[in-house]
């Protein structure tokens, strides 16, 4: 598994997003065995942001996508649950309609470089000692 370390802080591959359209979204799926894991997904923004979350909706934990890479509306303007139909704002992943309204999806922090999204270590490690 590819990682960096930027500003002092380690971050390790999570996903291409250079080919990423805007209003648009792709998971990705960190396994570090032991260290943890992440289920996420990246979305970008009809302005070009990039925003990631983790693949889990506040109201049950099932995830969110539709189908493998579909996380969005069909307008491409909000996140949306497949499951009950939660809408969830791409800026903040605030739930703003649906059952678990006012709650957040998990925002991660990443960086992008050389069009790769590359998630903090610390999202993702069950044991940040190790
Ligand atoms: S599981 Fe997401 S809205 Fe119910």
């Amino acid at each position: 598994m590819e990682k960096i370390e930027v500003a002092g802080v380690h971050y390790v591959k999570a996903v291409e997003v250079e080919s990423l359209a805007s209003k648009s979204s792709r998971a990705f799926t960190i396994d570090l065995g032991e260290q943890g894991g992440c289920d996420g997904f990246i979305v970008r923004e009809e302005g070009g942001a990039l925003r990631a979350y983790k693949n889990s909706c506040p109201h049950t934990g099932a995830p969110l996508n539709w189908t493998p890479d579909q996380f969005l509306t069909i307008s491409g303007q909000y996140i949306q649950c497949s499951i009950h139909g939660a809408m969830f704002k791409t800026q903040n992943g605030e739930c703003f309609a649906g059952p678990c309204g006012g709650k957040f999806l998990k925002a991660l922090s990443f960086v992008e470089k050389n069009g790769i999204a590359y998630l903090a270590l610390q999202e993702i490690q069950k044991n940040p000692s190790i």
